[in-house]
């Protein structure tokens, strides 16, 4: 998937579009997420705040979540979208979580000016793993 394929504007689209969704009563930064996976199924979140802070959830979460509840696996890629000056990079968290689903999974970071690239292996290049 490159910056300008269609499928990479489909899946920013998506997350535009559910970043309207957004609960963002106390931050005000509404984040639009979509994840793409290998059956060709687009997964949509967005964050979800709480007047207990810690209770947010980050839109690449919810969206993964989603994917998890529609029996769905295998991400792809997943696009995030904020309106602001520089696109939103996932956090910690969600980096690993992303992680979970493949080291190759790749994220696509978007303004409505600006498209950034990377694979979470780049984002999070040592993750936790479980030791067995
Ligand atoms: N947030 C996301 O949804 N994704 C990110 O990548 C970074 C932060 C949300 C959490 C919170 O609702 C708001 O943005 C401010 O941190």
């Amino acid at each position: 998937m490159k910056p300008d394929d269609e499928h990479a504007r489909a899946l920013i689209e998506a997350a535009r579009q559910v970043r309207d969704h957004a609960y963002a009563p106390y931050s005000g930064f509404r984040v639009g997420a979509a994840v793409l996976t290998e059956a060709g199924n687009v997964h949509a979140g967005c964050n979800v705040e709480n007047a207990s802070y810690g209770a947010t959830i980050c839109a690449e979460r919810a969206a993964l979540f989603r994917m998890v509840a529609s029996g769905d696996a295998r991400p792809v890629a997943i696009a995030v979208f904020v309106d602001a000056a520089e696109p939103a990079m996932p956090c910690g968290m969600c980096r690993q979580v992303i992680s979970e689903f493949g080291r190759d999974v790749l994220v696509v970071t978007a303004t409505p000016d600006r498209v950034k690239h990377s694979t979470i292996a780049e984002l999070l290049p040592d993750a936790f793993v479980l030791p067995r």
